[in-house]
């Protein structure tokens, strides 16, 4: 992708990424970075419409383009009226970022069947509907950047189903990597660690946040910025040679 480009362009010329649950916490963060390497963005949300509305005012203001779409990623339909409205405002997709997750945990003993079916409806069932369009819709050239969990890896005791949902990102992004020979689009994992937003923090004591903090070397929490600068690799120029990669970026958690 060229992070040359700026607002003055004809829309054809522009780079068009998709963040999924772009309203808050690390969605947020990439849609900002993004925007300031000069995509236009389609900063998506499920309930968070404020939240939305006031990060594509931000990004309008500093100069950038963006739009806010709602769509809940479970929602084959929704997800499918999303690129329709990407390509109707700007002519095509070519980056797509599947952030939009949630996280429940619960040892396997006390999980219920609405903790494994939420999991799966939106972080694997999400990211499949939303793989399903950008095989079929992106343009050539484009980028695809799942984002995983360092719990693949990690597998604490309470991450059963969460770890599950995100083994089958992992899964399904080697294989879209191969599907998409011919088109020069790549395929990659981002699996951050902890990092600082309301999906790691709520409902932890201090203690817990405090010890979780200092198991990485680099002994600190993840910021969200910290995981958008390594998507903005995989987005731009320098990632174009990287392919079917899973990239932890964790401070060195493992
Ligand atoms: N934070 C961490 O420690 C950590 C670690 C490893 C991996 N991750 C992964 O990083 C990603 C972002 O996590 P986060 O920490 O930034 O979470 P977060 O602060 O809870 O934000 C989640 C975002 O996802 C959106 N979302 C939730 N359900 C959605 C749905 N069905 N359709 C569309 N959007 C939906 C939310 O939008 P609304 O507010 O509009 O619902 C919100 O913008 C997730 O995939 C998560 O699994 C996070």
């Amino acid at each position: 992708m060229s992070n040359t480009q700026n607002s003055t362009q004809a829309k054809s010329n522009q780079q068009v990424a998709i963040v999924t649950g772009a309203s808050r916490g690390i969605g947020a963060a990439i849609a900002r970075r993004l925007a300031q390497d000069g995509f236009t963005v389609v900063v998506n949300y499920a309930g968070s419409a404020r939240e939305a509305e006031a990060l594509v005012a931000e990004i309008e203001a500093a100069g950038g383009r963006a739009i806010p779409e709602q769509a809940d990623v479970a929602d084959p339909a929704a997800v499918a009226r999303m690129f329709g409205a990407a390509e109707a405002a700007f002519g095509g997709v070519d980056v797509l970022v599947n952030n939009a997750g949630i996280m429940k945990l619960a040892k396997l003993a006390d999980s219920d069947d609405a903790l494994f079916d939420s999991q799966v409806a939106i972080n694997l069932k999400g990211t499949f509907n939303t793989m399903r369009e950008a095989s079929r819709r992106l343009r050539n050239g484009g980028r695809v950047i799942n984002l995983s969990s360092s719990v693949v890896g990690l597998y604490q005791p309470a991450y059963a189903v969460y770890a599950a949902t995100k083994a089958g990102v992992e899964a399904m992004t080697h294989v879209m990597t191969k599907e998409m020979r011919g088109r020069n689009i790549t395929v990659n994992v981002v699996a951050p660690g902890p990092t600082a937003t309301a999906l790691f923090l709520d409902g932890k004591p201090q203690e817990v946040i405090d010890n979780l903090a200092r198991l990485a070397p680099l002994e600190r929490l993840g910021a969200p910025e910290d995981i958008a600068s390594a998507v903005a690799f995989l987005a731009g120029p320098d990632g174009a040679w990287v392919n079917g990669q899973t990239l932890r970026v964790n401070g060195g958690i493992i």
